[in-house]
Formats: C-alpha cells, sequence, structure tokens
C-alpha cells in the first residue's frame, strides 16, 4: 500500500536517501528543508537532484522552527531536520536550540493537532556523554551531555516522552552512531579525511588516534529507519522508544585513517592535535535492544564501508594522479 511520508531534512545527507529509499518501495514523499547553512546549499540540491525527477516526491522549501509544516496526506512524519554537528554547536548554541528543540517541538505538536500519530525522531550517541559505559545501552540515564548539540538531541527525546504521555502519538527516537557513505555531510571526519588524504594534505589528528568511534554505513541505518517506521504502524497509542543504531564495531582513530589512506591507495600525512572539546572519546553502541525492538542487524562493516565510500568519492571527484593531487 502507498503511503506519503514526510521526511524533515530531506535535502541533507540521510534525509536524501531515506526519501530515495521510500519512493523506490512505492511510497510518496514530501520533504521539507531550510537549506540551513551550515554546509553548503549547492552540496545539497545535488542531494535533491536526483529526488526530484522522481513521481511522488514533493518538495518544500521551509524551517520546521517557524513555518507550517505540509502535512495533507501524510501518515507519519521522519524527523531528521537538524543543525548537526558537535563542534559548531559551542559556536551558536542557540542556533541549535531553535533547530533541534524548539523545532522538534512545534513538529510533534503539530502531528498532533493534524490527528497524525507516528513520528521517528533523529537522535544522536552523542547523549551518552563521556560517563555511561560501553557499550552504551539505552536504559542508561544519559543525562550528563558535554555538548550544546547533545544537549538538544536529549532534549528532542524528552519533547518526545513528554508528548507521548500526554497525547495517543508513538515516536520512535533512534540513536544514531557516526553514519556515513555516500553524500555524507562534508564536515565529519571520513569526509574530510578521505578528501585531504586524496589531495595530499596532513590530516588533523586530534587525541593520540585511540579514540574509538561506532561507525553505521548509511544502508543500515536506513534499514533501521524503515523498521523504525513498521513499529510506529504497530505500536500502541502513548508509546514512546528509544533504540540505538549502530554499527556493531568500535573503529579507532589512527585505524580509521590508515584504511582510508589503503583504500585511497595513497600516504596519510598526520599532524597531531589536542582533543577536541565537546568530543566524545568513545562510542559504542550496544545493539540488543535494536535486534530486539526492530530485528535490526549491521550488515556493512568498516572496511568495506570504507571502500564503498572512497569509491563514491572519487566517481564524484575523479581519480586524479597522486602528482596532480599535490599539486592542487
Ligand atoms: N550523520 C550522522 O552521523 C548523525 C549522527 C547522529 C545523529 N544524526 C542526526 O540525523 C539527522 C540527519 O543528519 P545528517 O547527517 O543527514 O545531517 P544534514 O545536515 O546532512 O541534514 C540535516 C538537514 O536538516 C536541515 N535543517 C536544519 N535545520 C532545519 C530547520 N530548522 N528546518 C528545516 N530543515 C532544517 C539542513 O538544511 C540539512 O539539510 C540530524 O537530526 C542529525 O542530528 C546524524
Amino acid at each position: 500500500m502507498t503511503h506519503r511520508f514526510l521526511v524533515t531534512g530531506a535535502a541533507g545527507f540521510i534525509g536524501s536517501h531515506l526519501s530515495e529509499t521510500l519512493i523506490r518501495s512505492g511510497h510518496e514523499v514530501t520533504g521539507v528543508d531550510n537549506f540551513d547553512p551550515f554546509y553548503a546549499r549547492d552540496v545539497k540540491e545535488r542531494n535533491l537532484a536526483g529526488l526530484r525527477t522522481l513521481p511522488g516526491f514533493r518538495f518544500v522549501e521551509a524551517d520546521v522552527a517557524r513555518d507550517p509544516m505540509p502535512l495533507d496526506g501524510v501518515e507519519a512524519v521522519i524527523h531528521l531536520a537538524a543543525k548537526a554537528g558537535v563542534r559548531p554547536s559551542l559556536e551558536d548554541p542557540g542556533a541549535y536550540m531553535d533547530a533541534n528543540v524548539t523545532a522538534t517541538a512545534r513538529l510533534i505538536d503539530a502531528v498532533r493537532r493534524a490527528g497524525l500519530t507516528r513520528i521517528v525522531f533523529g537522535s544522536s550517541s552523542s547523549v551518552y556523554g563521556n560517563a555511561t559505559p560501553a557499550p552504551f545501552a539505552e536504559d542508561q540515564p544519559a543525562v550528563l551531555p558535554i555538548s550544546p548539540y547533545a544537549a538538544s538531541k536529549r532534549a528532542g527525546e524528552l519533547l518526545a516522552h513528554a508528548f507521548a504521555h500526554l497525547y495517543p502519538l508513538k515516536i520512535i527516537c533512534l540513536r544514531f552512531f557516526t553514519v556515513y557513505g555516500p553524500r555524507q555531510r562534508p564536515d565529519l571526519a571520513i569526509h574530510k579525511f578521505t578528501d585531504l588524504i586524496a589531495r595530499g594534505r596532513p590530516v588533523q589528528m586530534h587525541g593520540d588516534g585511540s579514540s574509538e568511534r561506532d561507525y553505521t554505513y548509511i544502508t543500515d541505518c536506513l534499514d533501521g529507519i524503515l523498521a523504525a517506521l513498521d513499529w510506529t504502524a504497530a505500536a500502541a497509542p502513548g508509546t514512546v522508544e528509544t533504540v540505538n543504531l549502530g554499527g556493531g564495531e568500535r573503529v579507532r582513530l589512527d585505524r580509521l585513517i590508515a584504511l582510508i589512506a589503503r583504500a585511497l591507495g595513497q600516504d596519510a600525512r598526520i599532524e597531531h592535535h589536542p582533543d577536541q572539546p565537546g568530543d566524545v572519546r568513545l562510542t559504542d553502541a550496544d545493539l540488543v535492544h535494536a535486534g530486539r525492538v526492530l530485528g535490526f542487524k549491521p550488515r556493512v562493516g568498516i572496511e568495506e564501508g570504507i571502500r564503498k565510500f572512497v569509491d563514491w568519492y572519487e566517481e564524484v571527484h575523479g581519480r586524479q594522479s597522486r602528482a596532480s593531487r599535490r599539486a592542487g
């Protein structure tokens, strides 16, 4: 059966992939995005280019924090619009609260006023902070965030709890663990490092390389979101659920850089820098609950995922000789 879904943040990395996947599965999508200047509009327009040609996709340029949402005919909402990124949230915390907290409150309120019930909310592993024992399980308190971004995502989850208590909503908060793949946000480490190594430029490594992240390949993340949408169809009214979506492996920063360099056939030149304030030392998803609630199991390991990412990068940027990269 064909449904129409509202995807907020549809011009972004995850939102554009999700919109395509939904349409290819026979559904229709209304995509909303305000082209937040966190990264270039051109990049987001490229993310949308294929989508705009697909029948069933409708795009509305709007700000979730202040504009009315196009909820006509919508069956469920996947709320991915946000100011993403930990470090920039230290520069402009107020804007993060606006885009991530006020927008989430307004959106959930609009959904319930429209008589809709199903919401998937894109949360983040950053809510676990530095004080949660690994692997991070959803029943840990997650009350000690260490950046405004993390606090804003936890606030979004708490709003979900409040609204599901007040109204017959079915909301699932997905804690994404560093998602990567084609079109990954240019500010994220894998994309940034690939770009630097490909151009023969030094990579700024913060810390001694021993920090670890759980990386999730985009197709695994999409499988988790689709399963979460199914959860919202079946859940009882007034229910909220929180689920980790991770890649199932802890990858050290120095190993990540080595994997990227190997996939590019280059050497990585590393510049050492101190730890970045606001960055957590470790992320590590406990996926037991995700398996139980969503049947979620990541399929793409880090080596395969990095090879796929680098293939995409080289397709977009062209494969240059090492000498011309260094010159460029
Ligand atoms: N990519 C990751 O590794 C990761 C990890 C954890 C959580 N998340 C969360 O997943 C979601 C998607 O992340 P992404 O990597 O695709 O980021 P992204 O920046 O590529 O996409 C987010 C989109 O939201 C839009 N947006 C921002 N504020 C808006 C507003 N007020 N109104 C309308 N649109 C707005 C932006 O223009 C952008 O296109 C975000 O909520 C992010 O916080 C992502």
